[in-house]
């Protein structure tokens, strides 16, 4: 690996010094799970009967016809064990990133401004999977899981991506990142009405996520522009594929979930991702990966027929985060 700057775009500072940018926000922006969350305050007191345990609208589940015909206890168990679910397959997924990022870390020189802010970021993800956990304990439902066994044995490919193939390594980072920030994010501006732990986890793990995204999509727009031909077609096709199954391995929710409260099958297909508005809100939440994707020249037409096909296509967004643009 070589030290030299990336080249800026007018206007744009170089790679290293968003890193440096980048490392500065973790200093000054950072949040510890056990000084900044007030978790035995009395409006954290969790709750069976607590109907802001309910499953939002914007969750693809949660605006089924049939999960909206439940009891409402029915439903604040299926939201607390969602909710749990949830945290707990981002705690399972970001430890497996804290040691792809230290594995990635062993072959980074002396000087590389890389080895702080990657530094920096696994210690966030470090804080991260303990508040998560702590919350999952709080919602006090012991059988959570979060992956299921087939996706823990899809995520061994990230090992052999870190050392060899780091652009698939970033690019899983973000398929992972990605759904996660996607679905917080559009819960907090919709000012769902949620349990305050809940919403307090999300704040901060939204505000530390922002740079973490920003660090994945940084890697990518510098070092993929300059891959060999080959390796950058075949990651331009994996690069959708990764999108794809992270997010199942993300956003749907394990077997466990799906026997324990008896939802049918074609519930859980409609929902996932079957109906048209599910379909919408899987290709809504690629709307930035696809703006990387064109800017670093990884829409080519083969690529483009992929995203086709796993039904994750649609309009780049034309700046980080913005709300959903949907084609007419
Ligand atoms: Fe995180
Ligand atoms: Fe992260």
């Amino acid at each position: 690996m070589t030290l030299s700057t990336a080249a800026k775009r007018p206007g744009e500072p170089g790679y290293h010094e968003i890193l440096r940018n980048l490392s500065e926000g973790s200093v000054t922006k950072h949040f510890d799970p056990y000084v900044d969350i007030d978790w035995d305050s009395p409006e954290f007191a969790v709750y069976s009967d607590d109907p802001r345990w309910i499953m939002p609208e914007e969750d693809p589940l949660g605006r089924h016809p049939w999960y909206k015909a439940q009891p409402v206890d029915k439903q604040i168990a299926m939201g607390m064990w969602r909710q749990a679910g949830i945290a707990k397959v981002g705690l399972d997924f970001e430890q497996l990133l804290i040691r792809g990022l230290m594995q990635y870390l062993v072959s980074v020189p002396n000087g590389d401004p890389e080895f702080r802010y990657v530094t920096h970021e696994a210690a966030e993800e470090c804080n991260h999977t303990m508040m998560f956990q702590e919350m999952i304990n709080r919602i006090g439902y012991r059988d959570v899981i979060g992956m299921g066994s087939i996706d823990r044995k899809l995520t061994m490919a990230i090992w052999p991506a870190v050392k060899y193939f780091p652009e698939l390594f970033f690019t899983m980072i973000l398929g992972g990142e990605e759904p996660i920030d996607h679905l917080q994010k559009s819960l907090l501006r919709g000012g769902v009405d949620m349990h305050p732990m809940v919403h307090r986890v999300m704040q901060i793990h939204v505000a530390e996520e922002a740079r973490h995204i920003s660090f994945a999509h940084e890697y990518l727009r510098k070092n993929v522009p300059s891959m060999n031909p080959i390796t950058k077609t075949v990651l331009s096709v994996a690069f959708p594929i990764a999108m794809r199954v992270m997010l199942d391995m993300i956003a749907t929710p394990p077997k466990q979930f799906v026997d324990k409260f008896g939802i049918p099958d074609e519930v859980m297909r409609e929902a996932y991702w079957g109906s048209p508005e599910s379909q919408a809100t899987k290709r809504d939440v690629f709307a930035d990966v696809r703006a990387l994707v064109e800017g670093t020249g990884m829409m080519n037409p083969l690529a483009k027929l992929t995203w086709r096909l796993l039904g994750i296509d649609g309009p780049a967004s034309r700046y980080r985060s913005e709300p959903a643009r949907r084609a007419a």
